[in-house]
């Protein structure tokens, strides 16, 4: 399961209290162990996806992602991707999204950001083998983990587009945050 930690920095270890937050962010999460991929471990050396190793990475990913989606595709992200300053940037605001968001994460980590009713900030890291939904209009927040590194199947409906609506909620929790 992924990790949760509290707003004052605790890690949750108990399963009822773990489960309670599950539920009152209304969270899917399951973790399994990936389907060893040769794909993945072309993407891991070459530190890039393409459009070949992206379809491998999908087909790869069925045996747990398959019927759960209308679309998918692959995000890959090291810490010399173009562009990683402006994504990260751009993931770290908390935001929603009209429809769920929902990740297969294949490699690499990552920290979710919620707000429980209460008004507490919690973080939830992912990690290889985990899946999680966040539902649709869910506010949340996103930033990569130590390694700035993660390989994951973004999930989609009807709409491939990524598109959110900033809401400008401050930030309580996690490291290095650079001011909005
Ligand atoms: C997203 C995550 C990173 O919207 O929140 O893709
Ligand atoms: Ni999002």
């Amino acid at each position: 399961m992924p990790t949760i930690i509290r707003e004052d920095g605790t890690t949750v270890t108990d399963a009822a209290e773990r489960n309670a937050i599950i539920h009152a962010l209304r969270l899917t999460v399951a973790r399994g162990t990936p389907p060893p991929s040769a794909a993945l471990d072309a993407v891991l050396a070459q530190r890039r996806v393409d459009e070949y190793l992206s379809r491998s990475l999908l087909s790869d990913s069925e045996p747990v992602i398959g019927g759960l989606y209308a679309g998918a595709d692959v995000i890959a992200l090291f810490p010399d991707t173009p562009d990683l300053e402006r994504l990260e940037a751009l993931f770290r605001r908390p935001h929603r999204h009209s429809d769920a968001e929902l990740r297969y994460i294949l490699a690499g980590e990552g920290v979710f950001g919620f707000v429980l009713p209460d008004g507490e900030q919690v973080e939830v890291t992912v990690a290889a083998g985990d899946l999680i939904g966040v539902p649709a209009q869910a506010e949340h927040w996103f930033r990569l983990g130590a390694g700035r590194t993660i390989i994951a199947v973004r999930l989609f409906g009807e709409n491939p587009d990524w598109r959110a609506d900033f809401t400008d909620t401050p930030v309580r929790v996690g490291q290095n945050w650079l001011s909005a």
